[in-house]
């Protein structure tokens, strides 16, 4: 039934604002694009199109930004790289060697990291399998696996082996998230359990998704104070980790078609009013020397008067956004208004720019100024769609596009749907190269 909370709900949410993404961003993000437009009509002159074109500087440049803002903040710090944000193993094998540990969800991706010679592992992820469990034991130099529950404790258990370990603690009530980890109020419980055993207890987690700014991390990290403050004195010390997780938002902010905003959704239903293709909106995020000095303040005020301890984090979207760009080429023009590429998004697994706003940048025709177009893939299904604008001054069959900076939750959700995976090139500073990663899954 319709009442009256409804109408001040609708008229809440009219009155909400997201605002305009501000077009110096798209901008700097055109000419770091363009600064490279020599390099990729190369590429795709040597490499042919689709492709995923790897960029190893980039990838370093943001790997490097991260750990600097936490070694700044922590005396004891260890980034271990998310990989599910993104599983190249030309990706994996740099973060590995360039001191980042991986931390991985499954036994095929504690393989990839295994092959990709990571020499510190976590491990974290909800049940895991008997078959997972004894990957990582067998590999216990370089693992520690991060225990979701108390049944995943006892499969452990019944290994036998000696192991480090450390637990999950459950973050929200949201009923989804409940998944992960074991009650703050069980952790005495878990600790106990470990006792006397072959496994050796040595750290706590959480993970916290999709975080703007430090405001829900800090909050995390002054619950597990508490926790921490009631634990028994022989349980204290055995804390030498707490991984703070993941989520750190890449400091341009969220970027998102106007139709995404929430009053626009709405709008959109009651008035019909279709959006305006170069209308784009943000939610604005911190940036990661500010955010890593917010949770820096709430460990020492939270945690280190309780224990001293290593920091670990696992970042997935911050280090790898950069770190591949897509390149394609117009294969037909439709209408005036529909320019269809060779490439598709099976490329990325989801409908991502149905959602999302990114710049599809006309390397072939290059201009900073933006026009409507629907720039779509080309499977055989409408839900194809790479954006609904270009950056150029035109567009024509056998142009080359480049959709750069998406190399979180694109590569790693890839799919044979119509059409083949398509191969992936790497740029390693001075050449390009192509790479089989034929290993993975
Ligand atoms: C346990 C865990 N750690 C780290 C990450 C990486 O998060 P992000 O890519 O947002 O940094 C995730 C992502 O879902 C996760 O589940």
């Amino acid at each position: 039934m319709y009442t009256y909370e409804h109408d001040e709900a609708v008229r809440k949410l009219l009155k909400k604002r997201t605002p305009a993404l501000p077009s110096e961003l798209i901008i700097k993000c055109v000419r770091k694009t363009h600064s490279k437009a020599d390099l990729f009509m190369e590429t795709r002159g040597k490499f042919g199109s689709p492709l995923y074109f790897l960029d190893i500087p980039a990838l370093l440049e943001r790997a490097e930004r991260f750990s600097n803002a936490f070694t700044a903040v922590f005396s004891d710090f260890t980034p271990y790289f998310a990989m599910k944000s993104c599983n190249h193993p030309q990706v994996i094998s740099t973060l590995a060697g360039n001191n980042f540990g991986i931390d991985v969800s499954s036994g095929a991706e504690l393989q990839t990291a295994l092959n990709c010679d990571a020499k510190k592992i976590v491990f974290s992820g909800p049940a895991k399998t008997m078959a997972e469990l004894e990957l990582a034991v067998n590999h216990a130099e370089r693992t520690i696996i991060l225990c979701d529950s108390f049944t995943e404790l006892k499969k452990l258990l019944s290994i036998g082996k000696r192991i480090n370990i450390g637990v999950r603690l459950t973050t929200e009530n949201n009923p989804l998230w409940r998944k992960f980890g074991i009650g703050h109020h069980e952790l005495e419980e878990f600790i106990n359990m470990t006792e006397n055993t072959c496994v050796r207890f040595c750290g706590l987690q959480f993970h916290s998704s999709w975080n703007l700014n430090p405001e829900n991390h800090v909050e995390l990290i002054r619950k597990l104070g508490e926790t921490i403050k009631n634990l028994p004195e022989q349980h204290k010390k055995q804390i030498e980790f707490i991984d703070l997780g993941g989520g750190y938002w890449v400091g341009e902010g969220e970027w998102m078609l106007a139709d995404t905003a929430e009053e626009m959704k709405l709008n959109k239903q009651l008035l019909n009013h279709p959006c305006d293709p170069l209308d784009h909106r943000y939610l604005p995020s911190t940036d990661i020397e500010t955010y890593a000095c917010a949770l820096a303040a709430a460990a020492e005020k939270h945690i280190f008067p309780h224990i001293k301890c290593r920091i670990f984090a696992e970042p997935g979207r911050f280090v790898a956004h950069s770190a591949i760009h897509m390149l394609l080429t117009v294969e037909d023009i439709k209408q005036p208004d529909i320019a269809i590429t060779d490439g598709a998004t099976n490329m990325l697994g989801w409908e991502r720019y149905e959602m999302d706003y990114f710049p599809v940048v006309n390397i072939s025709q290059m201009s900073e100024t933006e026009h409507p177009m629907m720039v779509l893939g080309s499977l055989c299904t409408p839900h194809d769609v790479w954006g609904f604008a270009y950056h150029g001054n035109g567009i024509s069959v056998g142009d080359l596009l480049v959709v750069p900076d998406q190399g979180a939750y694109t590569y790693s959700l890839r799919q044979n749907f119509i059409k083949n995976i398509p191969e992936s090139v790497v740029f390693d500073g001075k050449t390009v190269s192509r790479v089989n990663c034929t290993s993975f899954l």
